[in-house]
């Protein structure tokens, strides 16, 4: 038995379903369902009994401790996140009570949960916290990619947060011996990514026939890894990552923004042409830059390929295309997501960057 947090956000839900499908170990799944939460994501599982879904806080430690003595799980998976760096600079508390002071809360309930267990128990038990390429800040263009040994040099107060929490789960470690695990992931992409986040966002205007927002000059850099990829890591580091350690997750993918975009056009232009037979490329604007964007981030991924032995399945070449294909197949949850905050959030989002 596993316990997961933020498992109906797009990594944890992604994660939820592959764990399902490929063992035998029953998952309890305990999500807040703020507005990057989504049930449907985990549609496919009514009436698998080895999913328990519970509505719930990482910050109650009262429901957390209950949940922990009722179900006895060998393993804590820490999804549950703000997760949106737009967002956390128009309203950062948010980011500040889940990821940093629910973190904290999370720990001290699983803190006493280990402390409590059997000895064998004890020694099998598992705090798996995910965190996020960001915590290492903006590496100039010639820069070598993150290592796990970078120095923290967060710049949004997303990252500050996860960096923040990133630190409470190391000091459990070293104060308490809980025995934790921390990957560091660069940029995911792929099925039930919320259209908030660039690629699912230009999919969903393109094809909505809207304007597709590039921030600043398009230059900016990510490391793309599609999320079934992220989830293997996962699963990986759980199995054998080194108690303490930090692994940094990424699939060597470094892409401007303007040339995902470019991609994304290209691909809806195979799979679905515009009615005028021109390009979506010509529904792509520039709008005002974010606030202290980052401009590089690149993972060294090194440590988990040589200790671990884990590799991504997918290219970006592959992973883009099963990603175009699944927007393209359920438009249907698209529109679900699409409702009047999405629909607020876009208009606040957007009207300012259009100035
Ligand atoms: P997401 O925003 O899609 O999902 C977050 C989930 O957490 C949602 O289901 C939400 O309801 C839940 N949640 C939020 N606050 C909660 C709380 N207080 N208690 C319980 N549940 C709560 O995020 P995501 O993109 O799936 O990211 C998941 C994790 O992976 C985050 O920790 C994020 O920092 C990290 N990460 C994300 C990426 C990426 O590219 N998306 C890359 C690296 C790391
Ligand atoms: O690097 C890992 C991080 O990747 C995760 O920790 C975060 O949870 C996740 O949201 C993501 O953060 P980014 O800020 O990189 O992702 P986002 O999709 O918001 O933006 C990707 C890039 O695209 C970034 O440089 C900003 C730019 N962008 C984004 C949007 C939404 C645009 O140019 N236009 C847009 O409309």
């Amino acid at each position: 038995m596993i316990l997961v947090t933020g498992g109906a956000g797009f990594i944890g839900s992604n994660f939820v379903l592959d764990w399902l499908a490929q063992s035998d170990e029953t998952v309890i799944n305990l999500d807040a369902l703020t507005y990057a939460g989504n049930r449907e994501n985990l549609n496919s599982l009514d009436g698998n009994s080895r999913h328990v879904f519970v509505e719930g806080n990482i910050g109650d430690s009262k429901l957390v401790t209950k949940l922990l003595e009722q179900y006895q799980p060998r393993a804590v998976i820490n999804f549950a996140a703000e997760s949106h760096v737009d967002r956390s600079i128009h309203g950062p508390e948010d980011f500040i009570q889940t990821n940093i002071v629910g973190t904290f809360h999370l720990l001290e309930s699983v803190r006493a949960y280990w402390s409590a267990l059997p000895v064998d128990a004890k020694q099998d038990f598992r705090f798996l916290h995910v965190s996020t390429d960001e915590v290492y800040g903006s590496l100039s263009k010639d820069a070598p990619a993150f290592t796990e040994t970078n120095r923290y040099e967060p710049n949004s107060p997303y990252s500050a947060s996860k960096a923040a929490s990133d630190h409470l789960v190391r000091s459990y470690h070293h104060t308490y011996g809980l025995p934790v695990l921390t990957t560091n992931c660069s940029n995911n992409y792929g099925p039930f990514h919320f259209p908030e986040k660039l690629i699912p966002l230009m999919i969903v205007n393109a094809l909505a026939g809207k304007s597709l927002p590039v921030y600043g000059d398009g230059q900016q850099i990510r490391d793309w890894l599609y999320v079934k990829d992220h989830c293997s890591a996962i699963r990986r580091v759980l199995e054998a990552g080194k108690l303490g350690e930090v692994y940094n997750v990424g699939g060597w993918n470094e892409k401007p923004n303007i040339d995902i975009v470019h991609t994304v056009c290209a691909l809806l232009d195979e799979a679905r042409p515009r009615a005028d037979g021109k390009s979506y490329r010509e529904q792509i604007i520039t709008v005002t830059d974010r606030p202290g964007h980052d401009r590089r981030y690149a993972i060294d991924a090194s440590k988990i390929e040589r200790e671990l032995g884990w590799k991504p399945a997918e290219t970006f070449d592959t992973g883009i295309r099963k990603t175009v294909n699944w927007y393209l197949e359920n438009q249907q949850w698209v529109a679900n997501v699409q409702s009047g905050s999405y629909r607020d959030w876009v208009a606040k989002n957007y009207s300012e960057r259009n100035a």
